[in-house]
C-alpha cells in the first residue's frame, strides 16, 4: 500500500493541473481561467477533439504555454444539475489514473464546489491511485507511479482540510481492506492475519485473539470443523472501539475470514481456485471499517469480530456426513464441506450476541457463488429480519455508491435446510435459491437481534472493474458503506 498524500489549497501548484468541463463542453470557472492564460489553447484542443465533458471523459494538453504546469487535464463531469459526491469521486479517480505513471509528480485538481465536494474528490483520487505492487520486484521505473501528492484546489481550503481528517481514515481503511484481500494466501493466513490486526492497537483499538483451545471451550465446533483439515490454526479476532458513552451498547460487525477456501473434501474445481484467497473479503471490510472508525475517532461504541480460518482437504479434514454441534447448541449435518462460511459465521454471530448484547449485528461474507449469478458485481445481496435497519443501510448504500439489493427470507426457504439427521444441514435443496438458504442458516444463529447479512461474493472481488475507483481485484467493498451508516445514524 502506498498512501496517496491528499492536501487542499486555494491556488494550484502541481506539475499537472486538472479542471472540470460539464456536458456539451461547458467549461467550469477553473477551465475558463486556464483557457484564457493559455491564449485559448483549451478551447482549441476541445474543438479539435471528441471530448464532450461527459462523466468519465479525460483530455490532456501537454506543455501548454502561459502556465507553469507541464500538463493541463480536462475532466468531464456530465450534467451540472445531476452532479453529486459519487460523480466527482469517479472523475477524480479517472484523472489520477490517467496521470499516475505519466512522470508528473504532483497534481492539482480544481474543485467546482464546497469543502465537502473537495473531500469526495480527495477520496476518489485516493481510491483510484491504489495499487498492489508489493510482489512486483521487476517493475521498471517507468511503470511505477510518479504522482505522490494530490492537491485539491478549493476556496474553502481550510474547511476542507479540517473535514478531510474524517475522510482520510476511510480512504486508508479501504486501502487496508484491499491489501488484505489482494494478499496471497501463503502470506495471509489466520495467525499472520491476526498479527496484522493486532497492529491496529496503534490506532486506539483494543484487539483480542481467541485461539483454538478457547473456541473449543466455548463449544464452537462448527467453526473449528472448517479449519480441522488445515495446518494453520483457526482464530477469532475481536476489535473494540469505545468512542461513545460508557455503558452504551455497541454496534457489532462480523466478517467471514476464510484466508483460503479450497472447498475442503468437497474440493472446488481448479479453474479460478486462486480467487479463493479473497474469501476473507468480509473480514477485510470489518477490519478496514474498524481502522477507519478508530482513525476518525467516531463517537460510538463498536465491536468487530472476524473468524479467521483456512478450509483445506486433509486426512483430518471434516467429511461430508459429519454432524457437529455449534456454540448455539444446535446440531449441523455437514453435507458439503465447501459450504463452510456459514459454519464459521454461525459460531461468531452466536458469540457476538452472547458476549456483547449489541444494538444490531451486520455480517459481511463472500458467502455464495449464487449471489454472483443473481446480482453480478453490481450489488451486494442483503438479507435481514429488520426493515428499519435495512432502510438505513439502503440510504448509506446510495450515499456511498456501494450498492445493495434486498432478497427475501422466510419460513418457506428456511425449510430447505431441515434434515432428518440433525437440527439442520449446511446446504439447501439443490441449486435453488442458494444464497437465501445460506442466509437462513445464519438467521438460525441470530437470537431476536436486528441483523443484516451482506453477501459480497460478487462485489468484494472484482478484477477489471469499470469503476475507476476500483483498480484491483480486492475492492475494499463495505468500508465506505458501513462508515456511512455509522456516520449518518449512530454518532449523535
Ligand atoms: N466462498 C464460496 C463462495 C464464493 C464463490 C465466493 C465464488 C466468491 C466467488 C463459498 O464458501 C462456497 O463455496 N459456497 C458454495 C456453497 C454451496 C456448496 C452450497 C457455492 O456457492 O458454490
Ligand atoms: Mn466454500
Ligand atoms: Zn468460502
Amino acid at each position: 500500500m502506498l498512501a496517496m498524500k491528499i492536501t487542499f489549497s486555494v491556488t494550484a501548484t502541481g506539475d499537472a493541473i486538472a479542471a472540470a468541463v460539464y456536458a456539451e463542453r461547458n467549461l467550469s470557472h477553473a477551465a475558463k481561467a486556464l483557457d484564457s492564460v493559455t491564449g485559448g489553447a483549451v478551447t482549441r484542443l476541445i474543438a479539435a477533439s471528441r471530448f464532450k465533458g461527459n462523466a468519465g471523459d479525460v483530455l490532456e494538453l501537454t506543455a501548454p504555454t502561459g502556465v507553469a504546469a507541464t500538463r493541463i487535464i480536462l475532466f468531464g463531469l456530465g450534467d451540472k444539475d445531476e452532479l453529486d459526491g459519487n460523480g466527482v469521486e469517479k472523475a477524480a479517480a479517472s484523472v489520477i489514473r490517467s496521470v499516475l505513471t505519466s512522470g508528473a509528480e504532483t497534481i492539482s485538481l480544481h474543485v467546482d464546489g464546497d469543502a465537502e465536494l473537495a473531500c469526495r474528490m480527495g477520496l476518489g483520487a485516493h481510491l483510484g491511485a491504489y495499487r498492489f505492487d508489493t510482489y512486483r520486484t521487476k517493475l521498471s521505473d517507468d511503470k511505477k507511479p510518479s504522482v505522490n501528492a494530490v492537491e485539491l484546489v478549493v476556496a474553502d481550503a481550510a474547511g476542507a482540510t479540517k473535514a478531510w481528517a474524517s475522510w482520510n481514515p476511510v480512504a486508508e481503511g479501504v486501502a487496508l481492506a484491499r491489501d488484505l484481500v489482494n494478499a496471497p494466501p501463503n502470506v495471509l493466513y489466520p495467525a499472520s492475519y491476526a498479527a496484522r490486526i493486532k497492529e491496529l492497537t496503534s490506532l486506539g483499538l483494543e484487539v483480542e485473539i481467541l485461539d483454538e483451545a478457547q473456541m473449543k471451550e466455548l463449544g464452537m465446533n462448527a467453526l473449528l470443523g472448517v479449519g480441522q483439515g488445515s495446518a494453520k490454526k483457526s482464530m477469532i479476532a475481536i476489535m473494540t472501539w469505545n468512542g461513545g458513552e460508557t455503558g452504551e451498547k455497541p454496534l457489532a460487525f462480523i466478517g467471514k475470514g476464510l484466508t483460503f477456501d479450497s472447498g475442503g473434501i468437497s474440493l472446488k474445481p481448479g479453474q479460478g481456485m486462486d480467487e479463493m484467497k479473497g474469501d476473507m473479503g468480509g473480514s477485510a471490510a470489518v477490519v478496514g471499517l474498524m481502522a477507519a472508525l478508530a482513525g476518525r475517532k467516531a463517537k460510538v461504541n463498536v465491536v468487530g469480530l472476524v473468524g479467521l480460518v483456512e478450509n483445506m482437504p486433509d486426512a483430518d479434514a471434516q467429511r461430508p456426513g459429519d454432524i457437529v454441534t455449534s456454540m448455539s447448541g444446535q446440531t449441523i449435518e455437514i453435507l458439503n464441506t465447501d459450504a463452510e462460511g456459514r459454519l464459521v459465521l454461525g459460531d461468531v454471530l452466536w458469540y457476538a450476541q452472547e458476549r456483547f448484547d449489541p444494538r444490531f449485528m451486520i455480517n459481511l461474507a463472500t458467502l455464495t457463488g449464487a449471489i454472483l449469478i443473481a446480482l453480478g458485481h453490481e450489488h451486494a445481496g442483503i438479507f435481514s429480519n429488520d426493515d428499519e435497519l435495512v432502510a438505513k443501510l439502503e440510504a448509506a448504500a446510495k450515499a456511498s455508491d456501494e450498492a445493495v439489493w434486498r432478497l427475501p427470507i422466510g419460513p418457506e426457504y428456511d425449510r430447505q435446510i431441515d434434515t432428518p439427521n440433525a437440527d439442520m444441514k449446511n446446504v439447501g435443496e439443490g441449486r435453488l435459491a442458494g444464497s437465501i438458504a445460506a442466509a437462513q442458516f445464519l438467521l438460525r444463529h441470530v437470537n431476536d437481534k436486528p441483523w443484516v447479512h451482506i453477501d459480497i461474493a460478487g462485489v468484494g472481488m472484482h478484477a477489471d472493474s469499470k469503476d475507476p475507483r476500483i483498480p484491483t481485484f480486492g475492492t475494499g467493498y463495505g468500508v465506505r458503506l458501513l462508515d456511512r451508516l455509522v456516520r449518518d445514524h449512530y454518532e449523535d
